[in-house]
């Protein structure tokens, strides 16, 4: 099987690639880049995707599918679909699944689900504790075995610093990172949004950043002790960057993430206690917003990941305070990352897509991430002038929960291929 991909830039920030190139797939591979010899390549094999980006696949780090057990919210089909729809290749899914993908068979369900629904490359992140209860350390090794590719312990943050460190001692052996949700439950208390002006206006109990940046720094110390390769979740406040910062600069192994909604967003959106601003960490200042900015454009923040956290819109439309905390976010990242990251100047493409393809592969140790003849095609192409209105009814997702509806974007994937078979067209996934 043969697929020529014709006229388009192709950027790949792991070879240091930025040029108008054609790219061959053949048998599943990128074969070649370059002026491709069309001559041998039956016309229906060939796309012209001039004016177009061709990258490595998107990867996105950090999602919820919510399969086993919460499949009202999402499942491994529909979030697969989301996935393809936006431009994600790869997509590494969070245990807090029910059961707790704590255990070798949930893991081995997991990938074998993904490769049975064939639209992403679907990779387990193991829970570190049994059950999430923060108590007993999982199997690690089995699930490394059975295909983890990281270990997590997600939105139940493990308190113990004693068990984190064998925890983080044993990822260490098994050479997978730990991905650490950092928040201070203790501190947090039951608040419910930033802790600020908006919190007070609406009477909401806050969360203030210190929640984050008390255990962003534990979490750095025991880095430091354990020599774990250790990625900091979601990013959200000024502190915790300039921790992470500083941290880096201090030669810990430390990665870092934001999503979208941490470059985009303040907590002003929560006023009229609107749900979809609800989110883990909450949304924060502008002035964090811009610290978040300065932390990519310096390589502070490694990954740019999603979050992607869906909650069915029943649980949605409660009260602020008893709505689950989440966004959904594969089908608008692309979007949202051009728009309010490239077009301004904050990053370039080649900086922004290093986010979303090589280094969250380098750090996932997956494939993918490169267009190197020999790589696996996981080809994402993606048109820069492509200008579209979010509507939270036409996504994929089985789950509606973003706040961006409404929002003007421009860029978007028009093609996203897996192991060289086009598997989504300008959304529009190919069955
Ligand atoms: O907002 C969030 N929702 N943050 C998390 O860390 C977890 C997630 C979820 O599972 O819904």
């Amino acid at each position: 099987m043969q697929l020529l991909l014709k006229g388009g830039r192709v950027i790949d920030p792991l070879a240091g690639v930025d040029r108008a190139a054609d790219v061959l797939v053949e048998d599943g591979r990128v074969s070649a880049v370059g002026a491709a010899p069309d001559a041998k390549i039956p016309a229906e094999c060939v796309v012209d995707v001039s004016g177009k980006l061709v990258l490595p696949g998107l990867i996105d780090m950090h999602v919820h599918l919510r399969e086993p057990g919460l499949e009202h919210k999402e499942d491994i089909e529909t979030g697969s679909r989301a996935a393809a729809a936006g431009g994600f290749t790869g997509v590494a899914a969070m245990p807090n699944t029910i059961p707790v993908t704590d255990n070798r068979p949930i893991v081995e369900y997991i990938c074998k689900r993904g490769r049975d629904v064939g639209l992403a490359r679907v990779c387990p992140i193991g829970a570190v504790t049994k059950g999430l209860l923060g108590e007993s350390m999982a199997e690690i090794g089995e699930m490394v075995e059975g295909g983890a590719v990281a270990f997590s312990d997600d939105a139940f943050p493990l308190a113990d610093s004693g068990l984190m460190r064998h925890v983080m001692e044993y990822c260490r052996m098994f050479n997978v990172p730990v991905i650490l949700h950092c928040e201070d439950k203790s501190l947090a208390g039951d608040g419910l949004m930033n802790e600020g002006l908006t919190s007070t206006m609406l009477g909401l109990r806050g969360i203030p950043d210190e929640v984050e940046e008390i255990s962003t720094a534990r979490n750095i110390l025991l880095a430091r002790l354990t020599g774990c390769r250790t990625h900091i979740a979601h990013v959200s406040t000024k502190g915790a960057v300039e921790l992470i910062r500083r941290a880096k600069e201090d030669g810990i192994p430390v990665t870092c993430e934001t999503c979208p909604q941490y470059f985009t967003l303040t907590d002003e959106l929560v006023v009229g206690y609107n749900t979809n601003a609800k989110v883990s960490p909450p949304l924060r200042t502008a002035e964090d917003v811009e610290a978040v900015k300065a932390g990519l454009a310096d390589g502070t923040i490694d990954v740019i990941a999603t979050d992607h956290a869906p909650h069915a819109i029943e649980e949605k439309e409660a009260e602020f305070a008893v709505a689950p905390p989440g966004i959904i976010g594969l089908e608008t990242s692309v979007g949202l990352v051009m728009t309010e990251l490239v077009a301004p100047g904050i990053l370039s493409d080649v900086q922004a897509f290093e986010k979303m393809t090589a280094t969250p592969a380098k750090i996932l140790g997956i494939p993918g991430g490169t267009l190197a003849k020999g790589a696996v095609a996981d080809i994402t192409v993606i048109d820069p002038a492509r200008e579209w209105v979010v509507r939270p009814e036409e996504l994929k997702s089985k789950s509606k929960n973003t706040p961006f509806g409404g929002r003007s974007l421009c860029g978007k994937a028009a093609l996203t291929i897996l192991g060289g078979k086009v598997v989504c067209r300008d959304g529009e996934i190919v069955e």
